[in-house]
């Protein structure tokens, strides 16, 4: 277990930016808008959050580890590739566990979601390997909601490619860093969806994204609460949130996955292959983009303010257990 965990700050370091990170500090900047105050307290110290690494950082940390400097035995966390899939004949579906690979199925989104989450809740592992799954968690959220995380198509859509992004077809393939950079259909959602809809260049530096990230949360927040108020119900209560149980995150995942089909390759594979997706597919696939971006940041808050209420419980039981005169308390603060 302990070769697992790095050192905490060794992992905040490693750069490797090669993803977008504009999506992920988005999520979690809207979840801490919904957070409760006990989950904002205990989150922002598990984590150790500051003005130098604050809850957009910890939601985007899980894409620099991936490769072999880092976590590398996290890379496949991040997504589920369901074997039955075959959106292009409209087939959307998703099996837990079969889908997930492993010797005990433990090797893709849906149960890291759940191994991480048994991780923060155990006051008997070290408080590093706690905050790390706390920032995993974080992160798989935002993975969780972004369709082509929860497709078995090629990949996740990743060999879906070349696809045009304001250009023509017929697009090439990938050529350097500095050439229209590589557009399959799993980066059109990771990446270039979001950054229109935000007005945002394909790449810009890290204090850009940062306020982008700020700034769209802010609206979708805002929107949210807009929309929300004739209704008198929360909108999510389809889910119920077990944080000790898979069917929540595994109906969270089957709703991601079905959006393959009903819009991320609504018109065919070969369609998206021949046509410039800045345009009509774009504007089609926009308000799936925002919708799950919201829905992401929201559950996110949702489950994050059940683990804190029950570590808060589980403390509470510890010091009654002690009694009054005991100032022992070996779990700290968290
Ligand atoms: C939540 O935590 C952040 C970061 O520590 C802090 O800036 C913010 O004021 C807190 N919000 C609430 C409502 O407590
Ligand atoms: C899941 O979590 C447990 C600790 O609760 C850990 O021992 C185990 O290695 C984890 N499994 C994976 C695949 O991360
Ligand atoms: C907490 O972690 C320890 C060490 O890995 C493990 O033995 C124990 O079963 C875990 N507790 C729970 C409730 O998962
Ligand atoms: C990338 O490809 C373009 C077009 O072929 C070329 O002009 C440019 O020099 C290349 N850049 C690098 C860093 O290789």
């Amino acid at each position: 277990m302990l070769s697992r965990t790095i050192p905490f700050f060794l992992a905040i370091i490693s750069p490797a930016a090669c993803w977008d990170p504009l999506g992920h500090q988005t999520v979690g900047f809207l979840a801490q808008k919904y957070f409760t105050t006990q989950a904002n307290e205990t989150i922002s110290s598990l984590i150790g959050l500051n003005s130098e690494f604050d809850i957009g950082d910890a939601a985007a940390w899980a894409d620099t580890v991936r490769d072999k400097d880092g976590l590398p035995w996290s890379k496949n966390w991040h997504f589920i590739n369901p074997k039955g899939d075959d959106p292009a004949t409209n087939t959307c579906k998703l099996s837990y566990p079969s889908d997930c690979p492993g010797a005990n199925n433990d090797n893709c989104i849906i149960s890291q979601i759940l191994n991480q989450t048994s991780i923060v809740l155990n006051f008997s592992l070290p408080l590093p390997e706690r905050r790390q799954s706390t920032m995993f968690l974080l992160h798989f959220f935002g993975d969780l909601h972004q369709p082509m995380h929860t497709s078995g198509y090629k990949y996740g859509g990743n060999l879906v490619r070349p696809v045009c992004w304001g250009r023509q077809p017929p697009c090439t393939e990938y050529i350097n860093d500095t050439v229209p950079y590589e557009r399959n259909l799993h980066a059109t959602w990771d990446s270039a969806i979001p950054r229109k809809l935000r007005g945002l260049e394909p790449r810009t530096g890290v204090e850009e994204t940062k306020r982008a990230a700020i700034a769209w949360a802010e609206d979708l927040w805002r929107d949210e609460r807009d929309a929300r108020g004739s209704r008198d119900q929360d909108a999510d209560q389809d889910f119920e949130v077990d944080v000790y149980g898979a069917r929540t995150i595994i109906g969270y995942a089957e709703e991601s996955n079905r959006l393959v089909c009903s819009s991320a390759l609504s018109k065919g594979v070969e369609w998206v292959l021949s046509n410039d997706l800045s345009l009509g597919y774009y504007e089609e696939n926009k308000e799936v983009v925002k919708a799950q971006v919201t829905k992401a940041g929201r559950r996110l808050a949702g489950w994050m303010n059940v683990l804190a209420a029950e570590l808060g419980r589980m403390q509470g039981m510890e010091k009654e257990s002690k009694g009054n005169n005991n100032n022992n308390n070996k779990w700290g603060d968290l």
